[in-house]
């Protein structure tokens, strides 16, 4: 792991760069002359308004330890153990059955190297698991019964299976009419992906949920599947997704992002174009389904889009943590 200090020192951090912002754009521009891109390195996003917290934190780690894996990891385990939050770790909505299970996703642009969890109970950090998948075994997914053994096996504590209160309340009256929708509002805050470059164009990303509320037991989203909930390539850039898993499977959506940006697209022209394949592959349900992307290139270069109006998601950069409205396909007007 790189020291702190020589993470400042690489990152321009160092001395008295530490009281001028913006000093990584300005050496940037001392040395080529001109801008090489609109990018500003390191940058963290994530998606909807949960991520400014996690990107405070993933921030803030990513200074102490100079590891981007380690900060957005770090970043959305805030997410994981938010109280008020339905969609995220085990305070989330539970499948039909009244469990709530987990998908979580992690991957290393440096290695390539990648690790996730589905289906999994009882682990209040799923995205530390996923980590654990990637660092300490042979294989990049463990699902249900097999990934809550590995947490034993890993030391990691089981949590009692506890509805919060305010699912509880949601899950009691979902009840009574048992209707079977797999939709996601497009209201709906649902899962939080984070992407991250650091300042020498090393990425990471994350992705984790509690998935579709009220889903089948055994329903597994895009979340935990690399290349439809999150993909990393060093060479490119970082892409993760939110919104109804199944849309976002049909197209492999954030692979297909950093594909795109390999291409030559923005992250921004790569959110658009992606999201515009998964409404063209999703014809029949469009009206009633919320999905978008987020993306971050090796420049520092971000994008965002969304299918509705509605999704935001967070930007962490050196002048600041800002909520930015996702633009979208379809207008409210
Ligand atoms: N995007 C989260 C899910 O569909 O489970």
């Amino acid at each position: 792991m790189t020291s702190r200090r020589n993470f400042l020192k690489k990152s321009g951090l160092f001395g008295s760069a530490l009281m001028m912002p913006g000093f990584n754009r300005l050496e940037q521009l001392t040395k080529t002359g001109k801008s090489a891109s609109n990018g500003r390195k390191p940058l963290i996003i994530s998606t909807w308004r949960h991520g400014l917290a996690a990107n405070e934190r993933a921030w803030e780690v990513l200074h102490q330890t100079g590891s981007i894996l380690d900060a957005v990891e770090e970043g959305v385990k805030i997410t994981e153990v938010d109280l008020d939050n339905r969609s995220v770790g085990l305070n989330g909505y539970p499948d039909r059955e009244g469990i709530v299970t987990l998908d979580a996703s992690i991957m290393d642009g440096k290695s390539g190297d990648c690790g996730s969890v589905c289906f999994l109970r009882q682990v209040k950090h799923p995205i530390t698991l996923a980590r654990m998948v990637m660092e300490e075994t042979p294989h990049v997914m463990l699902a249900g019964e097999g990934a809550r053994q590995f947490a034993m096996e890993m030391g990691v504590p089981l949590e009692e299976e506890i509805l919060h209160p305010d699912a509880e309340k949601e899950y009691l009256k979902w009840l009574e009419e048992r209707e079977y929708r797999p939709v996601i509002n497009i209201e709906n805050h649902d899962t939080i992906g984070m992407v991250g470059v650091d300042s020498e164009g090393n990425l990471a990303g994350t992705c984790t949920t509690s998935g579709l509320a009220f889903k089948m037991h055994g329903r597994v989203g895009d979340s935990p599947i690399i290349g439809a909930g999150l993909y990393v390539d060093n060479e490119v850039g970082a892409a993760t997704a939110t919104g109804l898993g199944e849309t976002i499977i049909k197209v492999c959506g954030s692979f297909l992002v950093v594909e795109l940006m390999r291409q030559g697209r923005s992250p921004q022209q790569a959110c658009e174009e992606a999201v515009n394949r998964l409404i063209e592959k999703n014809s029949e349900n469009i009206e009633d389904m919320q999905a978008g992307f987020i993306a971050v290139n090796k420049e520092g270069e971000y994008g965002g889009y969304a299918v509705h109006p509605g999704f935001d998601f967070a930007v962490h950069h050196q002048d600041g943590n800002i909520l930015e409205d996702s633009k979208s396909h379809f207008t409210n007007s």
